[in-house]
């Protein structure tokens, strides 16, 4: 089944067919810059951009990064223009498709999603915390691969700050940063979070994965072994398309 998956991020919005029995992308991928601010307006015209690019006219699922309730619903806006709270992001989106059948989701909960079931936690058991790091830091908790949605471990506490103020990229970027300063605060984050969860494993996203080797061997003494996330760009894209398939 080919299923159209977009992900909306901070600085783009991608998308692409994809074929979920795989997880592959179906054509190669086409990407418009998310607009500045990022209001539901301006992202909707980014979208419809990217969808009529390819000529597609079946279900469509999309990434959002905030809580998503309901596939529909959108509950929180930390990075992207406040406008959105309380969108019916479904409606809106459906809409401006010409009614396409719409379902949204939590872009970690979708990164999540893609990487259980064809990246770095494939048949993994227990508790798994997938973490994307970016202008945020997203989370996706699967307990035996069953996915609890909207968590926002990102927003957690860390030394008197949100985890993401001190902890994403655009964080090291902004403050700054060597890979061993950044390292030290994403330790004492994982830590945080393996005392509250004891995972049986934790997966890192987001565009810093591509560089583990810089960071991941400065990440020690968790019980948990830490990896990186292995579908990296396409991972937002090819789990919304999952999340939308099982409502087709
Ligand atoms: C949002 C999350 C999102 C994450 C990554 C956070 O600020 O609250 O919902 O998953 O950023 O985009």
């Amino acid at each position: 089944m080919q299923i159209f998956g977009v992900d909306i991020g901070g600085s783009g919005i991608k998308g692409a067919p994809v074929d979920v029995e795989t997880g592959g992308l179906v054509e190669e991928r086409c990407k418009v810059l998310t607009p500045h601010p990022a209001t539901p307006g301006g992202v909707a015209d980014g979208v419809v951009q990217v969808v009529e690019h390819f000529g597609w006219s079946g279900p469509v699922g999309l990434t959002f990064p905030g809580v998503v309730t309901g596939g529909a619903l959108i509950l929180t806006a930390a990075n992207v223009d406040r406008a959105w709270i309380d969108t019916d992001a479904r409606a809106l989106f459906s809409e401006r498709l010409g009614g396409l059948p719409v379902t949204v989701v939590n872009d970690a909960d979708a990164a999540g999603l893609a990487e259980m079931r064809f990246g770095a936690g494939r048949g993994r058991r227990g508790t798994v915390i997938l973490l994307t790091f970016g202008t945020g830091i997203g989370s996706a908790v699967f307990v035996d691969g069953v996915l609890v949605a909207n968590t926002e471990l990102g927003h957690l506490e860390l030394d008197g700050h949100e985890a993401e103020k001190r902890a994403s990229s655009k964080a090291k970027e902004d403050h700054d940063l060597s890979w061993e300063q950044w390292a030290r605060r994403v330790q004492k984050y994982l830590a945080h979070l393996e005392m509250l969860f004891s995972p049986e494993l934790f997966i890192l996203g987001g565009g810093v994965s591509r560089k583990a080797e810089k960071f991941l061997p400065l990440i020690k003494d968790l019980r948990a072994p830490v990896v990186p996330a292995e579908l990296q760009n396409n991972a937002g894209i090819v789990g919304a398309a999952m999340r939308a398939a099982e409502g087709a």
